[in-house]
C-alpha cells in the first residue's frame, strides 16, 4: 500500500535517515521500533510530508507522493498523531476532533469566512461525525469539556479521533502510549485492533512499549542509527540477536 525507497534525510550533518526502504501492506498493523534517535519520527515526518527527503521516493497505492504537500497526503488517506501531544488548548474535546475533518471540507478559505447554507450543513455533518468518533474512542461523555481538562491518556485519544476525522486509509501513531499507565495502554492496544477492524484501517505505530508492540502488531520494522536493521513477525524480532544488540543497555525486549 505504501513503499519507501532509499529515503535519506540529514539535519546539519546528522544522518537521521540513511537509505531507508520499507513497505506497509494494506490492512496490517505495522510496528516501528528502535532506540532513541534511531530515526523513527523522522521517517513518519517524511512519509506524511512534513519533511522533504534529501533522496528517495515514496509511493502510496502506486502513486509517487514524494513531493506532495502534507494536506494533499491527508486528502489521499494518510493521517497521523504526534509524539508530542498537539492539542488545541482553548478548544473543547469535540472542537479538537472537528479540526481534523475540516481538511476534507469542500469550502475554500474565503468561503469559510461566510456563513453559507452549504457551510452550515457541512459543519453539522462534521459535528455528528466527530461525535461518532468520540463514541468509538469512549470519549463521548467528554465532548463539550475543555480538552485540557482530560487526562494525558484521554488527550492522546482525542488526537487519534482527530486523525480519524479526515477519514484516513492509513493511520500513523507516534508513541500513542507515551505517558499512559499500564491499564490505559492495555485499553489502547484493544482500541487499535478494533479501529483496524471497524474502519478497515492500515496502522503504522511507533512505540517503546514492547508489550503493546508485540501484542498488537502483525509485523515489525526495527530501526537503528537511521537504517532499517530488520523486519519480521513479532516472534522473529523478539529472538533476533541484532535487535537485542541495538537495544544494548536498554532492558526492553
Ligand atoms: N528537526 C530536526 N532538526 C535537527 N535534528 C533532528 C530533527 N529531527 C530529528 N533530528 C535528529 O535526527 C535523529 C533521529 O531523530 P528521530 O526523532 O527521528 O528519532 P526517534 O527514533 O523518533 O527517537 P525517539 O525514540 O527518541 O523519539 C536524532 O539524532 C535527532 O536529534
Ligand atoms: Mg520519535
Amino acid at each position: 500500500m505504501l513503499t519507501a525507497e532509499g529515503i535519506t534525510k540529514s539535519f546539519m550533518g546528522i544522518h537521521a535517515l540513511s537509505g531507508v526502504s520499507m513497505q506497509v501492506h494494506a490492512g496490517e498493523i505495522l510496528g516501528v521500533i528502535g532506540p532513541n534517535g534511531a530515526g523513527k519520527t523522522t521517517l513518519f515526518n517524511v512519509l506524511t510530508g512534513l519533511y522533504a527527503p534529501d533522496a528517495g521516493n515514496i509511493f502510496f497505492e502506486g502513486r509517487d507522493i514524494t513531493n506532495l504537500r502534507p494536506y494533499r497526503r491527508v486528502g489521499l488517506g494518510l493521517a497521523r498523531t504526534f509524539q508530542n501531544l498537539e492539542i488545541f488548548r482553548d478548544m473543547s474535546v469535540l472542537e479538537n476532533v472537528m479540526v481534523g475533518g475540516h481538511v476534507r471540507l469542500s469550502c475554500g478559505f474565503w468561503q469559510s469566512l461566510l456563513v453559507t447554507p452549504g457551510k452550515r450543513a457541512e459543519e453539522r455533518l462534521l459535528r455528528s461525525q466527530a461525535l461518532e468518533l468520540l463514541a468509538l474512542l469512549g470519549l463521548a461523555d467528554r465532548a463539550s469539556a475543555p480538552a485540557v481538562s482530560l487526562s494525558y491518556g484521554d488527550q492522546r485519544r482525542i488526537e487519534i479521533a482527530r486523525a480519524l476525522a479526515s477519514h484516513p486509509a492509513m493511520l500513523f501513531l507516534d508513541e500513542p502510549a507515551a505517558g499512559m499507565n499500564p491499564r490505559e495502554t492495555e485499553l489502547l492496544a484493544g482500541l487499535i485492533a478494533q479501529l483496524r477492524k471497524d474502519l478497515q484501517l492500515t496502522v503504522v505505530i511507533i512505540e517503546h512499549d514492547m508489550n503493546l508492540i508485540m501484542n498488537v502488531c502483525d509485523r515489525i520494522v526495527v530501526m537503528s542509527e537511521g537504517r532499517v536493521l530488520t523486519a519480521g513477525a513479532p516472534h522473529e524480532i523478539r529472538l533476533d540477536a541484532r535487535v537485542l544488540e541495538a537495544y544494548l543497555g536498554e532492558e526492553i525486549l
